[in-house]
C-alpha cells in the first residue's frame, strides 16, 4: 500500500486512549508547523542556543566540565522516574574505589554511559537509527531488551487512568521507527529545532520499548542538537527543564495526539531550548568566574601548590583524590598529601572519608552545579 493511502486510512480512524494507537500518523506531519508564532520562537531559541554554543567552544578546555554536567543531566533525567539519589553517593561513586550498591546511583551512571555511547556513535556515523536507539535503551536499563514485543503496554496518569496506549506489534513499531529514522536524517527545509520537537513527540508516541522511552528520547534530543550542528559540546540541562515542567510536557504530548495541536508542543520544546540555553550560559559564566577566582587565590595564597593542571583537575569532577593528582605528575605522594591538607585548611576543598579513602570535594563548584 502506498504511504499516502496508508496515511489517509490513518487519518480516518480516530484516537482511542484505550486502544493501541497503530494509526499514529507518519512523519512529516501534514499540517503547517512553522506558523508565525513558531518561527518567532525559533529565532529566539536559536539565538540563545548559539550564544551557549559560542561560549562553550571558546573555552580553553571545552570538555573539562562535560563529565560533571552530564552527571547532573543524568541525575535529573533519572529523577523523573522518582529515583531519588543523593549527590554524595552519586558523585562519590565516580571517583571512589568503594563500590556503591545504591541502585539509584547505578541507574544514573548507566544513563550517563548511554549518553556517551550515543555521542561517540554519532561522531563516527552521523545518523540516528533504530539500532542506535536500541543500544541506548539497553545501556540505560542495563538489559538486553529490544523493541517492545509483548502487548498490553499503556501509559497512565498518577491516578492510574490510562491516557495513552502506544502502537502494538513489532512490525508496526519497526515500520514507524523506520519512518522516524528517515525523517530525522533526511534533508528538508524544516528548521532543525522544529524538527527536533517533532522527532521527540513521534519517538515518545511510538514508545518502542517497554521501559526507558522517556530517558532514551531525552538523550536523542542532545544527540540531535549535536548532529544538527547547533550544540557541538552537549552541555545543557534539558531534562531538568522537562522535570520542572512535567505536567505541561505531558499535557502538550497528549494534545498532539488528541487534537493535532503541534503548535503548542513545538513552542514548549522551543521554550525549553531557550530557557536551558540561557541557564546554561549563566552557569558556565559562574563556573568560569569561580575557576579564575580559585586560580588567583591559590596562586597568591599557596604559590607552591598552584599549577594550571591542579586547577583543571579540581574542576573536572566534583570530587578529587590523591591518586588523581599523583597520576597527573603534580608531585610525590607525600607532597600531594601536603597540598591537599593545605587546600582544605585554606577552605578550597572539603574532605570526606569514603570507605578506605579520603575524597576532596570542590564544594563551591557543587553549589553552582546544584543551584
Ligand atoms: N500521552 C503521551 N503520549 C506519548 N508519550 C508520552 C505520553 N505521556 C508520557 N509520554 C512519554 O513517556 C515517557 C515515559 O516512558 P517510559 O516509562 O518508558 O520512560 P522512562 O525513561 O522509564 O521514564 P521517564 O521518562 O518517566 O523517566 C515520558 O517521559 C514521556 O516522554
Ligand atoms: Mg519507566
Amino acid at each position: 500500500m502506498k504511504n499516502e493511502c496508508k496515511d489517509y486510512l490513518r487519518s480516518m480512524s480516530s484516537f482511542d486512549r484505550n486502544k493501541p494507537y497503530n494509526e499514529l500518523p507518519l512523519l512529516p506531519p501534514r499540517q503547517e508547523l512553522e506558523t508565525p508564532q513558531v518561527l518567532r520562537k525559533t529565532i529566539s531559541a536559536s539565538r540563545a542556543l548559539a550564544h551557549l554554543n559560542g561560549a562553550l567552544i571558546n573555552l580553553p578546555n571545552p570538555h573539562l566540565f562535560l563529565d560533571t554536567i552530564h552527571f547532573k543531566e543524568a541525575k535529573a533525567s533519572s529523577e523523573i522516574e522518582n529515583i531519588v539519589t543523593t549527590n554524595d553517593d552519586l558523585y562519590q561513586s565516580v571517583v571512589a574505589e568503594k563500590k556503591f550498591d545504591n541502585p539509584a546511583a547505578k541507574e544514573v551512571i548507566s544513563y550517563k554511559n548511554a549518553l556517551w555511547l550515543g555521542l561517540q556513535k554519532i561522531d563516527r556515523r552521523p545518523f540516528v537509527s533504530t539500532n542506535l536507539c536500541i543500544e541506548i535503551v539497553q545501556t540505560i536499563t542495563n538489559n538486553t531488551a529490544g523493541i517492545r514485543v509483548t502487548p498490553g503496554a499503556t501509559l497512565s496518569n498518577s491516578q492510574g487512568k490510562v491516557i495513552y496506549t502506544p502502537p502494538e506489534g513489532e512490525t508496526v513499531i519497526r515500520d514507524l521507527m523506520a519512518n522516524l529514522e528517515k525523517f530525522i536524517n533526511q534533508n528538508d527545509s524544516l528548521d532543525p529545532l522544529v524538527k527536533m520537537a517533532v522527532m521527540h513527540y513521534q519517538f515518545e508516541a511510538i514508545h518502542p520499548f517497554s521501559d526507558g522511552n522517556g530517558r532514551t528520547g531525552r538523550i536523542l534530543l542532545l544527540l540531535y542538537l549535536k548532529l544538527a550542528g547547533l550544540l557541538d559540546i552537549p552541555a545543557i540541562y534539558l531534562s531538568e527543564y522537562i522535570i520542572r515542567n512535567k505536567n505541561a510536557y505531558y499535557k502538550k504530548l497528549r494534545r498532539v495526539t488528541e487534537d493535532q495541536d503541534w503548535e503548542s508542543f513545538v513552542i514548549y520544546m522551543l521554550d525549553m531550548v531557550e530557557h536551558t540555553s540561557r541557564d546554561g550560559l549563566d552557569r558556565l559564566e559562574k563556573i568560569l568566574e569561580l575557576m579564575n577566582w580559585t586560580s588567583g587565590q591559590i596562586k597568591s595564597g599557596l604559590p607552591k601548590v598552584y599549577s594550571k593542571e591542579l586547577i583543571e583537575i579540581l574542576f573536572k569532577l566534583l570530587y578529587t583524590k590523591r591518586k588523581h593528582l599523583i597520576e597527573a605528575g603534580l608531585g610525590t605522594p607525600k607532597t600531594i598529601g601536603n597540598y591537599l591538607v593545605e587546600l582544605e585548611e585554606k577552605g578550597f576543598l572539603k574532605s570526606v572519608r569514603v570507605g578506605k579513602e579520603k575524597l576532596y570535594l570542590n564544594y563551591r563548584l557543587m553549589e553552582i552545579l546544584e543551584s
